[in-house]
């Protein structure tokens, strides 16, 4: 069976994506993440492009254990201070590698870079070359390739190959082409590139017409070794190829494919949660593999079938994905013990301290929560990877009136830097009043693009999670998700105003 690389890009080309942007802190915990899932690669950003994407690609570089055998990549366009910041950037990871980039296509080399076919060429022995004078580990990707002439792209990567390639990328890269079309397009270079049996053939599928996890498997079964994806499919556009859809296709279908990867699959629930709890976008009910409904069977007779024998309706087990059992678990009698013993038994190995933090929150959440199941203690697991103790601004209190008739007024009290700050305003309703009065005494200037609020676990004493998506008003470039969570919709939606406004401020200094 063939051993397919997983290339995950969901640190830079998915967080390049409008609303997807991460932090520092959100990219190094993704990382680990994505390490516990057994990816070979983390493309952990584009060094060059902010020094916040260099910061997080070193950050990451620096972070992964000691005995990871995972890659950690950074992007660099087929330039000299490009190559230069991207080797700076990775060159403490266990184990390094530079993406180098060039687009091929007519129209791109033409209109975007200004270069002839020849000075392409060039560029591409010369770049790589330049790479491979500070790392063993290169890959080469062709921008475009699915759109560029074939005989030139074999040109391309034969020069790329003859200069210190170890990996060459075939990126569809504006989601154009059809399986059919990646299948030959592996299969013809496989037949004209020099030295292509030496090399990993990666390729990298972008899903504008929703056919990303397709032409990927596709060129898989035409011989590529390395897949680049995404968790969620997050990704420029309409999206990358999703991980989880290309694991459990693999998995799923190995009787077809005769191959896998080194997926822990049992990773892959919580992955995707995280994920979605980071950039504050939720994960669509029919998503394949993860969504809220890949599991559900609403139909009597789909139902019966599944009662009589899970196989009738159900090619996969959510056990192998990780998706827990959501059944009672503890209440406020419970002790630590407990909790370590359920949170383990979810899969969840924490630290001493770890379990600490989470102790407290379960306890505060007991005390207004009767039944504490499987999901509520998922979402106080997964913001507690937001480590807002560490944030700029903290929450203390709030005080709402509100009603129909009445005047909406908030007073909002929290920390900034161990100095108390409170103040009062009044609003079309008790959250125009309390965003008010935050921005107020922050003097900030906010814009909020969407407001959403959830009920991420069952019953009438529910957790409510908050999200929002705001700018500063002077900046609308750069848009901040934000998520709180509590028992009171009130405070959950403060907590994710605040958390938004922590991560603006944090891009700010
Ligand atoms: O879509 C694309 O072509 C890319 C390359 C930089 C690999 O993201
Ligand atoms: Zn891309």
């Amino acid at each position: 069976m063939r051993r397919i690389k997983i290339f995950d890009t969901t640190l830079r080309d998915g967080e390049q994506s409008p609303g997807c942007s991460m932090n520092l802190n959100e990219k190094a915990v993704m990382a680990q993440q994505l390490d516990k899932l057994g990816v070979d690669v983390i493309e952990a950003g584009f060094a060059i492009a902010s020094p916040m994407d260099f910061k997080s690609v070193q950050t990451i570089a620096s972070a992964l254990s000691e005995n990871t055998s995972c890659v950690v990549a950074s992007l660099a366009r087929a330039a000299k201070g490009d190559i230069d910041l991207a080797w700076d950037a990775v060159k403490n990871a266990k184990n390094p590698r530079i993406h180098v980039f060039i687009a091929t296509s007519d129209v791109h080399m033409k209109y975007k870079l200004r270069m002839t076919p020849e000075q392409v060429l060039n560029t591409v022995s010369e770049m790589v070359a330049y790479a491979k004078s500070f790392c063993d580990d290169i890959e080469f990707s062709a921008e475009d390739a699915s759109r560029s002439e074939p005989e030139f792209l074999a040109k391309v990567y034969s020069n790329a190959i003859a200069a210190g390639a170890t990996t060459i990328n075939v990126p569809d890269t504006v989601g154009y082409s059809t399986p059919q079309e990646m299948s030959n397009l592996i299969t013809y270079l496989r037949e004209h590139v020099t030295g292509i049996d030496k090399v990993d053939i990666s390729v990298h599928c972008h899903n504008d017409l929703g056919m990303g996890v397709a032409n990927s498997l596709a060129c898989i079964k035409a011989g590529a070794s390395q897949v680049e994806c995404t968790i969620n499919g997050i990704g420029e556009r309409a999206g990358n190829a999703s991980l989880e859809e290309i694991v459990m296709a693999l998995r799923t279908r190995k009787d077809f494919y005769d191959a896998d990867t080194n997926i822990n699959s049992k990773q892959i629930y919580r992955s995707s949660k995280l994920l979605s709890n980071i950039i504050g976008v939720p994960i669509w009910p029919t998503k394949p593999v993860v969504g809220s409904n890949a599991f559900a069977h609403e139909a009597g007779i789909h139902q019966h079938g599944v009662i009589a024998n899970t196989q009738t309706y159900e090619i996969m087990n959510p056990e192998d994905i990780g998706v827990p059992h959501n059944t009672l678990v503890l209440g406020k009698h419970s002790g630590k013990h407990a909790l370590r013993e359920r949170l383990e038994s979810m899969g969840y190995d924490l630290s001493d301290k770890e379990l600490e933090e989470i102790f407290v929150k379960f306890k505060n959440l007991a005390d207004k929560k009767k039944n504490i199941t499987s999901s509520d203690l998922e979402a106080l697991i997964l913001h507690g990877n937001k480590h807002d103790a560490n944030a700029e601004l903290q929450f203390i209190s709030h005080v709402v009136n509100a009603g129909r008739d009445v005047p909406n007024i908030s007073c909002i009290k929290l920390e900034r830097g161990g100095e108390i700050l409170q103040d009062v305003a009044m609003g079309a309703g008790p959250l125009d009043a309390s965003f008010k009065a935050i921005n107020k005494m922050l003097g900030v200037d906010v814009k909020l693009h969407s407001f959403s609020l959830n009920a991420v676990t069952d019953g009438e004493d529910a957790i409510g999670e908050a999200i929002v998506k705001i700018s500063d008003n002077n900046n609308n470039n750069k848009i901040f998700s934000g998520s709180g969570l509590s028992t009171d919709i009130i405070e959950s939606s403060i907590r994710a105003y605040l958390n938004g406004i922590n991560k603006m401020l944090e891009s700010e200094n």
